[in-house]
């Protein structure tokens, strides 16, 4: 691998360990929306924004975005999120954000002449929905499909409503989140793969192929609270018992349908009113259910949610549940895969691996609202994410700048005008793949 690029990749790595110290819990990474971390995270990628000569800004939603703001007709869209879950690694989102950074650095050069595209970048403010249990926040309004209505209705834990968040953290008069459709060639994103494939397949880098549609949900079960030591076990009403019979059910379940890729994971769950000898009248939680098909998950979150009635009734319980969000399931941009793949190739590396993203991107929110939209995937130790062991080697994080080099060059070339022939600018379009 040439020293300049482990160089570059080592540069990463200390950025990446620099932003890993803005959280809201010290000692472990915890970067939710609209929070002082991530108003710090901004502050360290824009110093590094603006020293590579691009102009910055933070948008309407909270987004923090860059471009090289050339006026070239076309721009390239970059990028990944800044936001984290609780108690995360240090890769997922920003490695992708300071991939972009690096890569405005070093063709900084060939930016500034005469570069076809204008580069943007967006490092993208909520995509884990840690806080509002809302995905892609920045990016669907990025898109331009936010419904202003989630900004009035969706709360976080302390009752402020998403809309007023978005106020305290950008204020009123941010410019408009929608990026202009015309000229976009499309978005790419670099992020670690979060799974073993790659590690499985010897392999440092990935071509995401499409990514699972997610929905999800918000329940509770309402019981009836009673005194622990003087209610009898058979007159009980313990929402907790219900919660806990489903839960499981629903993990065998999705286990029994692996074949078809779905997972189905409760990942909070809030006991009220919380003593010990007091019996649970009430619980509320969530459920994220993933599936590559549509289909899939439509069935499953059908026969769950029948389950949860079932476990409600066996309890002498009720049981209530909402579809807060769902993303539909994408595949990426055919023409955008295809020189993502010519350019891992070009860049000497081994065979380009092509794998599905069990995860959710801003990636997806893009793709399904119409914009070309790609990602690179960079092999992952043990396939550990959304923990603090996340681990990608300077190596493997070295071959990604190869290959986005490439990417970036080919594209570029593809541009420039052959033996005095007039310029012609690739329209990914006529390339492109569906996004269904
Ligand atoms: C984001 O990382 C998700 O897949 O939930
Ligand atoms: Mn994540
Ligand atoms: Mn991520």
């Amino acid at each position: 691998m040439p020293s300049l690029l482990l160089e570059r990749a080592r540069r990463i790595r200390e950025r990446l360990d620099r932003l890993a110290l803005c959280t809201e819990e010290p000692g472990r990474i915890t970067r939710p929306y609209g929070s002082r971390s991530l108003g710090d995270a901004y502050a360290l990628v824009n110093a590094w924004l603006a020293a590579a000569g691009l102009r910055t800004w933070a948008d309407a939603i909270g987004n923090l975005r860059a471009s090289t703001a050339r006026g070239r007709p076309r721009r390239l869209l970059l990028g990944s999120h800044l936001d984290s879950v609780r108690d995360a690694g240090r890769f997922d989102g920003p490695l992708g954000v300071l991939i972009a950074v690096d890569l405005a650095e070093h063709h900084r050069a060939s930016l500034s002449s005469p570069w076809p595209f204008d580069l943007e970048i967006a490092g993208f403010c909520d995509e884990e929905g840690l806080r509002f249990h809302s995905t892609y926040l920045g990016s669907r309004a990025l898109a331009g499909v936010l419904d202003p209505v989630v900004l009035a209705e969706t709360r976080d834990a302390d009752g402020i409503t998403l809309g007023e968040a978005v106020r305290r953290f950008v204020g009123d008069s941010a410019p408009p989140a929608a990026l202009p459709r015309d000229g976009l060639l499309g978005y790419v994103e670099v992020h670690i793969e979060q799974g073993p494939v790659l590690e499985a397949r010897g392999a440092p880098l990935g071509v995401v192929s499409g990514i699972a549609g997610q929905a999800r949900v918000a329940w509770e079960f309402i019981g009836r609270a009673a005194h622990a030591g003087t209610t009898p076990m058979a007159l009980r009403a313990d929402a907790l018992v219900a919660a806990a019979r489903w839960t499981a059910e629903l993990h065998d379940f999705a286990r029994h349908r692996a074949a078809e890729g779905l997972v189905a994971t409760v990942g909070r769950l809030e006991v009220t009113p919380g003593a010990s000898n007091v019996v649970p009248g009430r619980t509320t939680g969530t459920l994220d259910l993933r599936a590559p098909l549509d289909r899939t998950r439509h069935e499953a979150a059908m026969e769950i949610l029948a389950l949860g009635e079932v476990h409600a009734a066996n309890q002498g319980c009720e049981f209530f549940a909402r579809v807060e969000q769902e993303t539909p399931a994408v595949r990426c941009d055919l023409g955008l895969r295809g020189r993502l793949l010519t350019a891992v190739r070009a860049a000497g590396l081994p065979t380009a691996v092509e794998l599905p993203s069990g995860a959710g991107h801003d990636a997806a929110a893009l793709a399904a609202a119409g914009i070309p939209s790609a990602m690179l995937f960079v092999r992952c130790r043990g396939g550990v994410s959304h923990h603090p062991d996340e681990y990608c080697s300077e190596e493997d994080i070295a071959a990604a700048l190869a290959a986005m080099d490439e990417f970036l060059l080919a594209l570029a070339a593809e541009s420039r005008p052959k033996n005095g022939a007039a310029s012609k600018i690739p329209d990914l379009a006529g390339l492109r793949g569906t996004n269904s």
